[in-house]
């Protein structure tokens, strides 16, 4: 009771503080105060980030502050971080940062310390990475693995993903294979990327954490089957000798077929979208080597422990939260943009619109009654220098007011161009000449060639790019998506409303397979029709 007055009185302040501010100009506040671009800017953990650019001022970061406190967000991270059942509608921990703890300090889920089955997944992993390292995985013809398909799609699929993709340049030396992945079910991906490779060295890792996604699993047995039509031997063979497995359900991934020894683990108390630093992260593995996954890892660990333990007007997840609730609840913006300034991120904006949506697009609190603001907003993004190109106009222009993170490495001088510093000078100048632009605009005449400005957005520099610093970042946005979500009071460790879809899908299915036309009720019927004669030509 006394909670909820007093998180009532806080989101009373703050509604005053955002009807104050809601018609202030960022001019105005930066004139007042020569010093606010320094003062709302914090570093850690090898980031430089800026919110000066978003419209709140002392008055109301603090009560912004109070709202945290209020709602408890420490006594929520504490839960989070020691394995209690935060995860309330499955009744489980999410405990994707016992994966990247670097101490072996026991962490408890029922009273049994998960640390030893975390270690020994990682070197289990690690023998699968050295084996193909070395050369010496063979495929069904003898000769060596030139090429590792990873199947699996969400969680399973866009943070190893991600990884590879932005360190490209970290690949580990004795990583000689190709490295693919694949998570459309439509069958055009799966077939573009068979094409150009070879049955006989080609191995695949199946990897999802309930494996009984159907993406995953049609994936799966049309690559078997491939195989199979390539090599002419049987099934279980080719499972034996060309396949990984890594889920969660190991007792389907034996009923699959594939051998116990090459199949990795993890555990339903960790979720999906943060399961990355698991074994569902071996592609990373493969990429970086255990090494650089250690990196990855121990970047993370490391904004884990600043969420933790740094105040929380220094504390860069939590600042990050309550400028999302600052916007989208008091001021009334409902769309974030992600916008890297660095092509290595490209995948980056895809992997957060999971994380942030999936977790906190709730309309139920934990209890289960409905919420009473505006949880999460739609978050999407492109590279900002392609977006610059492509959806910056409505950025700038729009009706809608849009709060926009522009992320970038300072330095980028490993790329071999004659003058890698114009590039990077240009791109930093691009990425800052955005924000200055957003944030207040231009006046002109003609009222088509008039910038409004006043619009927000954060600057996020990272020093460098690095495996560590990777870690670091998504394990701040993370924890960006936890301390929101406790400001909310919803859960953001389920996912229930991705299932009915699957439900219809499943139905659906059955409904194609017939040739001849149905009469399924009215929504469907003439739909189901057309596709069918469609298909029959
Ligand atoms: O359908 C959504 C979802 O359950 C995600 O939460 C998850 O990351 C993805 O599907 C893949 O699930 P799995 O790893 O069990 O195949």
């Amino acid at each position: 009771m006394a909670r909820t007055t007093a998180l009532n009185a806080a989101w009373q302040r703050l509604q005053a503080e955002a009807e104050r501010l809601r018609h202030r100009s960022l001019h105005a506040l930066f004139e007042t105060d020569p010093q606010r671009s320094a003062r709302f800017a914090r570093q850690a953990l090898g980031f430089y980030v800026d919110f000066s650019r978003q419209l709140i001022d002392d008055e109301a970061l603090k009560h912004l502050l109070a709202l945290a406190e209020a709602a408890d967000v420490a006594g929520a991270r504490e839960a989070l971080f020691t394995g209690a059942p935060v995860n309330v509608t499955e009744n489980r921990p999410a405990l994707h940062t016992a994966l990247r703890q670097q101490t072996d300090a026991p962490v408890l889920v029922d009273g049994e310390d998960v640390i030893p089955a975390i270690r020994a997944q990682q070197r289990r992993m690690g023998k699968l990475v050295a084996r193909l390292h070395a050369g010496q995985w063979r495929g069904y013809s003898g000769r060596a693995i030139t090429d590792v398909v990873h199947l699996g799609v969400g969680g399973s699929d866009l943070g190893p993903q991600l990884v590879v993709d932005a360190l490209k340049e970290f690949r580990h030396p004795h990583c000689n294979v190709g490295l693919h992945f694949v998570a459309n079910l439509d069958g055009g991906e799966l077939a573009r990327t068979l094409a150009r490779l070879n049955p006989e060295t080609t191995l695949f890792v199946v990897t999802s954490k309930t494996f009984t996604t159907v993406d995953t699993l049609t994936n799966a047995a049309s690559a078997l089957a491939w195989l199979e039509v390539a090599s002419g031997l049987p099934a279980a063979e080719l499972k034996r000798l060309h396949f990984i497995g890594i889920s969660a359900a190991a007792e389907r991934v034996d009923e699959w077929g594939i051998p116990a020894d090459h199949q990795l683990r993890f555990w339903a108390w960790v979720g999906g979208r943060y399961s990355l630093w698991s074994t569902v992260g071996f592609a990373i593995a493969l990429w970086l080597g255990m090494e650089g996954f250690t990196q990855l890892l121990a970047g993370a660990a490391a904004m884990d422990d600043h969420y933790r333990t740094a105040p929380a007007e220094e504390n860069l997840p939590l600042l990050l939260a309550l400028i999302d609730v600052w916007n989208h609840n008091l001021l009334g913006a409902h769309a974030h943009a992600v916008l890297p300034y660095d092509a290595r991120l490209a995948l980056l904006p895809r992997y957060l619109a999971q994380l942030e949506m999936e977790s906190n697009g709730k309309s139920v609190q934990r209890d289960g009654t409905p919420v009473t603001r505006h949880t999460a907003a739609v978050l999407w993004g492109e590279t900002g220098p392609t977006a610059q190109h492509a959806f910056y106009q409505l950025l700038h222009q729009g009706t809608e007011t849009i709060w926009c993170d522009f992320i970038t490495a300072v330095r980028a001088d490993e790329w071999a161009l004659p003058d890698v510093k114009a590039h990077q000078r240009l791109n930093l100048a691009n990425c800052l000449a955005q924000a200055q632009a957003l944030a207040f605009g231009a006046d002109h005449p003609d009222p088509h060639r008039r910038y409004p400005g006043n619009r927000p957005s954060t600057l996020l520099l990272m020093d460098a790019l690095s495996p560590w610093q990777l870690g670091a970042l998504l394990a701040l946005y993370e924890h960006k998506v936890h301390a929101s979500a406790v400001i909310w009071n919803i859960n953001p460790f389920d996912q229930w409303g991705v299932e009915l879809g699957k439900r219809i899908a499943g139905e659906l299915c059955t409904q194609l397979e017939k040739t001849e036309d149905g009469t399924e009720d009215s929504s469907l019927a003439p739909l189901l029709n057309h596709i069918r004669q469609v298909m029959r030509t």
